[in-house]
């Protein structure tokens, strides 16, 4: 491409060029037959804009705060294992990013940096650490403690993945970490270091089969609540029923996602599911949204109908292949880019101004014909 990319899409071509066949695999497939990895993208198409007209949007802002910590902008960095196969400096890099623009980045246990390491090479960014519930609860407790230790303000807990889930180019690839990359996060652990080298010859998706609980269950998460002062989120809700467990299992706040397509398939897209969760939680907690998230208008109409943030995934890996934290920077620039002119045109000077009736569902026009 001659000119430097203008949008999300245009990092996914680039980056699609760049990586290898097995990251690309990895990075960008979906669980099954993808209906739900490419209804996320899609489903943003299905809602409609409706602006407000001749506001003042001369002074605009996006700040706003997420669990009571301010961001620049509320689109954020959903955690993605292994950032480093798409760039040596990795999850440094975006912490980095992040620390800059003032977005909030979520770690994953799977990063291959480490808590430490994002502490003290991004010590302004704020960030969390996501989860799974585990099999040996000595390191989870480690891991809770390290994280509250190197200054991480919130635990996103995933509970969408009790199992890994089918993704078939990756299961004809059989991937398995590269053994130039270390799991960070793991490393240096009383109980367990990184990744041996019996698991990484047994492939990814064994490895972690082996280390997340499928037998975890909501109390998991309240005895999580009872080890940690900081916030748990639940990453992983798609209904209004699983919206109403997690409160009542003490969800400081849920993040309205399907793992970006990539686990349990023909669930539904991510924007569409949004409303119900939204309906059921009311204001009792506050609700994220990540899944297809490409642009800051796909930011700008879930905002619209009730989330407070969005965070993107595979957008950042994108960018970090492109040009790495260089790259992952520019993606969130214009991500915030896109969200603030959307703004302006759409007559919101600041994110409390982006209202429920600035968003409809297509079926609001073709139910007029
Ligand atoms: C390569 C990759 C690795 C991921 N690793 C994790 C992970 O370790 N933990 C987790 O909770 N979610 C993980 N996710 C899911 C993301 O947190 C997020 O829900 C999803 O990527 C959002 O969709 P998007 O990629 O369409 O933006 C991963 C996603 C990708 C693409």
């Amino acid at each position: 491409m001659a000119t430097e990319p203008v949008c999300v899409e245009d990092f996914q071509k680039i980056a699609e060029a760049k990586l290898s066949k097995s990251v690309r695999e990895y990075y960008n497939s979906g669980a099954n037959y993808e209906n739900t990895y490419k209804d996320n993208r899609k489903a943003f198409g299905r809602y409609k804009i409706r602006p407000k007209y001749m506001r003042d949007v001369s002074n605009r802002s996006m700040a706003t705060t997420i669990l009571g910590q301010r961001v620049d902008c509320p689109i954020g960095v959903s955690p993605v294992a292994m950032c480093r196969l798409a760039h040596p400096d990795g999850e440094v890099a975006v912490a980095r990013a992040c620390a800059k623009l003032g977005r909030c980045f979520m770690l994953s246990t799977m990063a291959t940096a480490g808590l430490d390491e994002i502490e003290e090479k991004a010590v302004d960014c704020l960030r969390w650490f996501q989860i799974h519930i585990q099999k040996d609860r000595d390191l989870q407790i480690q891991l809770v403690q390290n994280a509250e230790r190197a200054g991480f303000k919130a635990l996103a807990l995933t509970v969408d993945c009790q199992v890994y889930g089918r993704r078939h180019a990756e299961m004809r690839s059989g991937f398995i970490l590269p053994a130039k990359h270390k799991l960070g996060v793991l490393e240096g652990l009383k109980s367990r270091t990184g990744m041996s080298e019996e698991e990484r010859k047994g492939g990814w998706s064994n490895f972690l089969n082996n280390f997340f609980s499928s037998s975890a269950t909501w109390d998991d998460m309240r005895w999580l609540k009872t080890i940690t002062k900081l916030p748990v989120i639940a990453k992983g809700i798609i209904t209004g029923e699983g919206a109403r467990e997690a409160l009542a299992a003490g969800a400081d706040a849920i993040v309205v996602s399907n793992h970006g397509g990539r686990e349990l398939d023909c669930v539904p897209a991510t924007m569409d599911a949004l409303r119900e969760v939204v309906e059921v939680v009311g204001d009792r907690c506050e609700i994220y949204l990540d899944g297809g998230v490409r642009s800051g208008l796909d930011a700008l109409k879930a905002i619209a109908m009730g989330a407070r943030a969005v965070f993107v995934g595979r957008p950042i890996l994108w960018g970090l292949a492109h040009a790495g934290g260089e790259g992952a920077e520019k993606v969130l620039q214009i991500l915030g880019d896109e969200l603030n002119t959307g703004m302006a045109l759409a007559g919101a000077s600041k994110i409390s101004e982006i209202s429920r009736d600035m968003v409809v569902h297509k079926s609001y026009y073709s139910s007029k014909l």
